[in-house]
């Protein structure tokens, strides 16, 4: 098949083609000095400030129109906006003489001082609208506080600002997928995914390659010619040390023109998250599968990291700390890695053999992450401490999963993150705590016993007198929650 040379993009409806080196340039700094729109602020460049964000639409809803959601322009290389519509805070104004709601509404609100993260908290705001119309519910207090947790002012204040979010009338917002409708570039669209992206080009010398793929089989080919060839999921982890100078990816394969690889799915046995597919995208879909996640899944980054991270690159990456690794290992879950020779199942459990090593081998790329479905006796509890309650990385997290018969427990499995090199199962405490009451006393003996298993180490975060304090308090909180009904 023939391979396209080129990024195809459209920014506030202006299409680009981007050739060569610069489909490694991060948008935000494409838009700032390639696309002269400046309204897009650059300040730490590594997805925590929220002064990037620009609202994106990579894929097409049931309706046939585009789905527009908040991500941080900092970290996200052009090459993983093919075939995709950007709008960015100059995008958003109606007309030269009349604001967006969400605009006018900060402006109204006296929202801004510098103004320095003020585009950011529009395109957040406006990101919020979009979602909460569609789904037909109102802006909250909480809501807001939730969908602006990714974006941080320095000199406004928040008060004004979360003022404006609750005065936005959302019966005067037009939805941005049907003000940005168009049937000619969505013809486009649909043509540009159909038709694989290989850029090859040499920078000083070093061989440089973007591979985008319409197929599996396209990918695993790829991958086996040349295992040096990087995936890429959403770029909110590599993005973020390329931007920090600590590497480069000069060969990059990102799947995201693979339509199955999107999908999430379930049976009566399992929920099948595709590689491609995002946490947000996940977070909604587990609503009432596994609300325990979902809790967690709430305190997980930012709306816009989340628009734009994979539940596959959060596994990959192999983080002692990453949050949903806790879950996957005491679910059971099971990685299927892909290569020519076929797909090999790995369980979560199996899968970390140290820090950042994992059994992957370099002509395989994982195709999704299955998550077995829990039985209506098993009962789940996720814990996380880290330093402020959102968009901060965990001190430790926990994770059980215990089943409890006539006060007996009959099942049981414990997981820690922020302990070890990497996240743990504690195999030895399940088989022992199997057979025994279900009472404070015997995990008060548990937790006294974990002196034994783990020896969690000193860092920023935390000292290792306080990880394993906390450690052993998950252990009297789980079971206090779950004797009481009560969550703490
Ligand atoms: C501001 C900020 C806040 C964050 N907050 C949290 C948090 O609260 N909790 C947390 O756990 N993490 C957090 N993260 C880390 C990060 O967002 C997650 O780990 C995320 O899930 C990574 O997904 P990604 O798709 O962006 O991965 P990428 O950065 O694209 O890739 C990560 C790794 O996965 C590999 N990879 C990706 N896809 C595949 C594939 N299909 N096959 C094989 N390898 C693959 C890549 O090669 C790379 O090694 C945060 C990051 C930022 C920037
Ligand atoms: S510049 Fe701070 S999140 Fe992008
Ligand atoms: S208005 Fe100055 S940083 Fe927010």
């Amino acid at each position: 098949m023939e391979n396209r040379q080129i990024i195809i993009t459209t920014i506030n409806e202006q299409r680009y083609e981007i050739e060569g080196e610069k489909a490694f340039m991060p948008l935000g700094t494409f838009l700032r000095e390639e696309s002269n729109l400046t309204g897009t602020k650059i300040v730490c460049a590594e997805g925590d400030c929220g002064a990037c964000t620009v609202l994106l639409a990579r894929d097409i809803g049931v309706d046939g129109k585009l789905i527009f959601k908040s991500v941080n322009s900092c970290i996200l290389p052009l090459y993983l906006i093919d075939g995709a519509q950007v709008v960015t805070v100059e995008g958003l104004k109606i007309s030269d003489t009349e604001l967006h709601p969400v605009q006018q509404s900060m402006v109204d609100c006296n929202g801004a001082q510098c103004g320095y993260c003020t585009p950011g908290f529009i395109c957040a705001m406006a990101g919020m609208a979009e979602k909460l119309k569609i789904e037909n519910k109102e802006i909250t207090e909480k809501r807001a506080k939730n969908f602006l947790t990714g974006n941080l002012c320095r000199c406004t204040g928040y008060k004004p600002i979360l003022e404006a979010a609750l005065s936005i009338d959302l019966s005067n917002v037009q939805l941005l997928k049907d003000r940005f409708h168009n049937p000619d570039w969505l013809v486009e669209m649909k043509e540009i995914k159909g038709k694989p992206v290989n850029m090859n080009f040499s920078v000083k010398t070093i061989k440089q390659n973007i591979y985008l793929p319409i197929s599996i089989d396209q990918a695993i080919k790829a991958k086996a010619a040349d295992p040096e060839l990087r995936l890429i999921g959403g770029s909110t982890d590599l993005g973020v040390v390329v931007n920090k100078g600590r590497m480069t990816t000069p060969k990059a394969m990102a799947l995201y023109h693979i339509d199955e690889l999107k999908k999430i799915s379930h049976d009566q046995e399992f929920i099948v998250v595709g590689a491609t597919a995002t946490l947000s995208e996940f977070e909604d879909y587990i609503e009432n599968f596994i609300p325990e996640l979902k809790k967690m899944l709430h305190i997980f980054a930012s709306p816009q990291i989340k628009n734009q991270a994979t539940l596959v690159g959060n596994v990959v990456n192999g983080s002692p700390i990453a949050d949903t690794i806790p879950f996957l290992m005491v679910s059971d879950s099971i990685v299927a890695l892909q290569s020519v020779n076929g797909v090999r199942e790995v369980l979560m459990s199996e899968f970390y053999l140290g820090y950042k090593k994992l059994d992957m081998k370099p002509d395989e790329i994982v195709v999704s992450v299955k998550i077995p479905r829990l039985k209506s006796h098993e009962q789940l509890r996720l814990y996380k401490v880290s330093m402020r309650k959102d968009l901060d990385i965990s001190a430790v997290t926990f994770a059980g999963i215990i089943e409890v018969e006539q006060n007996i427990i009959k099942k049981a499995r414990f997981c820690f993150g922020g302990v070890a090199a990497t996240v743990i199962r504690l195999k030895d405490i399940e088989s022992k705590i199997v057979g025994e009451d279900f009472t404070k006393s015997t995990f008060e003996a548990v937790a006294l016993s974990l002196q034994q298993v783990i020896s969690p180490l000193s860092d920023l975060r935390a000292s290792k007198e306080y990880r394993m304090k906390l450690a052993q308090n998950f252990f009297l909180k789980f079971h206090n929650e779950i004797s009481t009904g009560v969550v703490s």
